[in-house]
């Protein structure tokens, strides 16, 4: 007998009545079949696998045998509306239960309007702005079916050369709870209910970024103390934020392949944290435990995935051809498939899909929001970082000079990013178009490729050169391709390739003033004439409205006010780069670098060449030095730190105030500086600001030997700085309270 959504619907209501829909009774009348068909995610055929290798497919009849038969619970990545109702309507009205599908798709940095990778929006140190932009992608990307992102990417990045640095928020986890918190409230909304929200997914659970090498899909070993401490947080605070969905990661850890791992999706995830959302594995990741070497075969697969806590199979079918056998021979018990169905059930009944599961999908496809142009030009803006400025070369005038745009990026392509799967119908604005938009007279500007991105032109360097010596003022645009940035990209090398090296070097040997716009999906080691040049802009990829972002900033219509969120190292050879390092028993003493039997290289100083934090703008900005309200913080206590910041510039500005702290005797070694707070203050022109910020002991925590949280009393120095690498610090001591125990010493 078949289930029309309303015969579907009653059930849930009948089951609905008291707390959340327990769907006891249709989960009852579901056959092994159909609920392993709510376990099991594919892509749909006729979109085919975009952003992931090839997997074998059924064909389209067959996949639609698949929706009849309730053997699929949603499709990913298939765009378009047209798609997305034909299979809904299937799957409701001529399955047997009437069990609406879920639609996802890869949603990381916008949708129809593409906004700064998610990299670059971190530099914007502005969780709101983040939430916006990921609220704007929600809107697009509802309007197109999709109510489940793959997103926020929250994994802790410190190895550039990763290439999945991109799609997180750098190297720091206070930056990176704050952002992830952000995106997941920006895609979910108050209310997964409402037609324009979406059910966002912390990815990669847990620590891909921690990749041995930086090499894509490696092994991770690292202490639990370390994953606690810095890969766990931003999880911790996506979840806290109403996330309700996990995707497992690629990775092992310390031997286990997360998707296997039950101490990480159920001891932690669901033991500690009480998660009771959906885990989705990666991409084929339950299958390739095979080839981690850790199940024999797809059966053995399927059940250390399943019963580690992998509630859904991504594409590799899996689930779908090992569970129900499985569940036979009592190797899954059935109650935990009900409680795997039961958690996926749910999520669809919030997202209102039992209730409408049309919603949504009867409209026109839309390719333009014009509306969101604006929010795509001003998250732009806000990511661009000036590392330097030498001679207050910036802004530009818009008129009166003559100006060479030179390189690779000078024009179309590279605009976009990785993780770009439904860009619009409007093309993205180029540097070209942005900085011809700007200037008073356009034909004061001449365009030459001079390079590829990998490899020279021919005549690429005299053309350059030529175009440098009639100009007043070189704009370069080099640095990465998208092919070189994002999943499997990662490189042994973060410098620039050697063609574009050579026009850099050809260009400044021009003489002319270059302002470097360097395009990067991580951070790069960056030489010679790059290194060197007068200004240095970095721009990341900026998405939608990367010209006219550029534009404004490089002729001043809007003060650059982006701060690193990654350190940019003076030697590829110094990755893994972070700033929050243990000192080690060796620590270089500032006043001689040079000093020998140290923990420093032979070959570069061990310092950043910018350091995280790091971004000027168009104004001139002096600290006062920290001020603390006292110099004692009581157990219970609190302590404000206030910076005075003035602007003596001519130009306004807005200077990212940093709180930075160090616990100078710990149980375990602790960072010579970890990023506690920051602040956005606006400054005209010759304006001060007194910026405040308060401790407790609760800021001063760890992770203790015991894999505990952990506070400890002592002493502790505080900095109020523009970036990690600045800054004198203040003291104060944190007061044991008797009444409280603390971690052992
Ligand atoms: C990819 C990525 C993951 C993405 C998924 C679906 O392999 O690792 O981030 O969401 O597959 O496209």
């Amino acid at each position: 007998m078949r289930f029309k959504p309303l015969a579907t619907l009653a059930l849930v209501a009948a089951s609905a009545a008291a707390a959340p829909p327990s769907f006891d009774t249709l989960i009852a009348r579901m056959t092994v079949e159909e609920k392993v068909g709510q376990l099991s995610l594919f892509a749909p055929v006729s979109a085919g696998t975009v952003g992931n290798p090839a997997t074998r497919q059924p064909s389209a009849a067959e996949q639609r045998d698949d929706l009849r038969a309730g053997r699929i619970t949603g499709f990913f990545n298939g765009q378009g509306l047209a798609i997305k109702r034909e299979a809904q309507r299937i799957a409701v009205n001529e399955s047997r239960l009437g069990i609406p599908l879920l639609f996802a798709a890869d949603v990381i940095h916008g949708f129809r309007t593409v906004f700064p990778v998610p990299l670059a929006e971190a530099a914007s140190w502005d969780p709101a702005l983040a939430e916006r932009t990921a609220r704007a992608a929600a809107v697009e990307a509802t309007a197109d079916g999709f109510r489940w992102t793959f997103a926020p990417m929250v994994d802790i990045a410190r190895d550039a050369r990763w290439g999945r640095s991109v799609e997180g928020s750098g190297e720091d986890v206070f930056l990176g709870r704050q952002f992830a918190a952000a995106r997941v409230r920006g895609f979910q909304g108050t209310d997964l209910a409402h037609a324009d929200t979406m059910l966002a997914t912390a990815k990669h659970f847990a620590a891909y970024g921690a990749a041995e090498g930086g090499l894509d899909y490696n092994t991770v070993d690292l202490s639990e103390r370390q994953l606690r401490e810095v890969y766990l947080p931003p999880f911790q605070a996506a979840l806290g934020a109403g996330g309700a969905a996990v995707m497992t990661s690629f990775n092992d850890i310390a031997g286990v392949p997360s998707n296997a791992n039950p101490w990480l999706l159920d001891t932690v995830l669901r033991g500690e944290w009480g998660f009771d959302g959906v885990v989705v594995s990666d991409y084929t990741a339950d299958e390739e435990l095979i080839a981690h070497g850790v199940a024999a075969d797809a059966r053995d697969a399927t059940r250390l995935s399943f019963l580690a806590g992998t509630d859904i199979s991504m594409q590799s079918g899996l689930y779908r051809d090992h569970l129900p056998a499985l569940v036979a021979s009592g190797e899954v018990p059935m109650v935990r498939l009900d409680d795997a169905v039961r958690r996926v059930l749910r999520i669809k009944q919030r997202l209102g899909l039992f209730d409408a599961p049309m919603r949504g999908l009867d409209g026109a496809d839309r390719t333009d929001w014009p509306e969101h142009r604006a929010l795509a030009r001003e998250a732009a803006q806000r990511s661009i970082v000036m590392l330097k400025n030498d001679g207050a070369l910036l802004p530009l005038p818009k008129a009166g000079q003559r100006i060479a745009l030179i390189g690779p990026f000078a024009g179309a392509g590279d605009l976009l990013g990785p993780w770009t799967l439904f860009p619009g119908a409007r093309p993205p604005v180029t540097l070209e178009d942005g900085v011809r938009a700007a200037l008073t007279d356009p034909s004061r500007l001449t365009v030459v490729r001079g390079s590829g991105i990998d490899t020279p032109l021919r005549g690429g360097l005299s053309a350059a050169v030529a175009a440098a010596r009639a100009a007043d003022v070189v704009l370069l645009a080099v640095g990465e391709g998208e092919a070189m940035s994002g999943e499997a990209r990662s490189r042994t090398d973060i410098s620039l390739p050697a063609a574009q090296q050579a026009l850099a070097e050809a260009v400044a040997a021009t003489g002319k003033p270059v302002v470097v716009l360097l395009r990067n999906g991580r951070a790069l080691a960056l030489k010679g004439a790059v290194r060197d040049a007068p200004a240095l802009l970095v721009t990341w990829f900026l998405g939608s409205e990367t010209g006219h972002a550029v534009a404004d900033v490089l002729f001043g219509d809007t003060s650059p006010s982006g701060r690193l969120p990654v350190s940019f190292p003076r030697e590829p050879g110094q990755v893994p780069y972070y700033y929050a390092h243990p000192p080690t028993g060796r620590p270089v003493p500032a006043s001689q670098p040079d000093s020998f039997y140290k923990a420093r290289y032979l070959d570069s100083p061990n310092e950043a060449l910018y350091p995280f934090g790091h971004g000027l703008g168009y104004g001139d900005v002096h600290y006062g030095p920290p001020v603390l309200s006292h110099t004692r913080l009581p157990w219970n206590g609190t302590l404000r730190v206030t910076a005075r910041v003035t602007n003596r510039g001519t130009r306004d500005t807005t200077e990212v105030v940093q709180l930075y702290v160090r616990d100078r005797v710990a149980s375990v070694t602790r960072p010579v500086r970890e990023l506690k707070g920051f602040r956005q203050v606006h400054l005209p022109p010759g304006a001060s600001e007194s910026v405040t910020f308060t401790l407790t002991r609760h800021d001063l925590g760890f992770v203790g030997r015991d894999g505990r949280p952990t506070v400890e009393p002592g002493d502790f120095d505080v900095w109020t700085a523009p970036s990690a690498g600045e800054g004198a610090p203040a003291s104060f001591l944190l007061e044991l309270s008797t009444q409280h125990h603390v971690g052992q010493r």
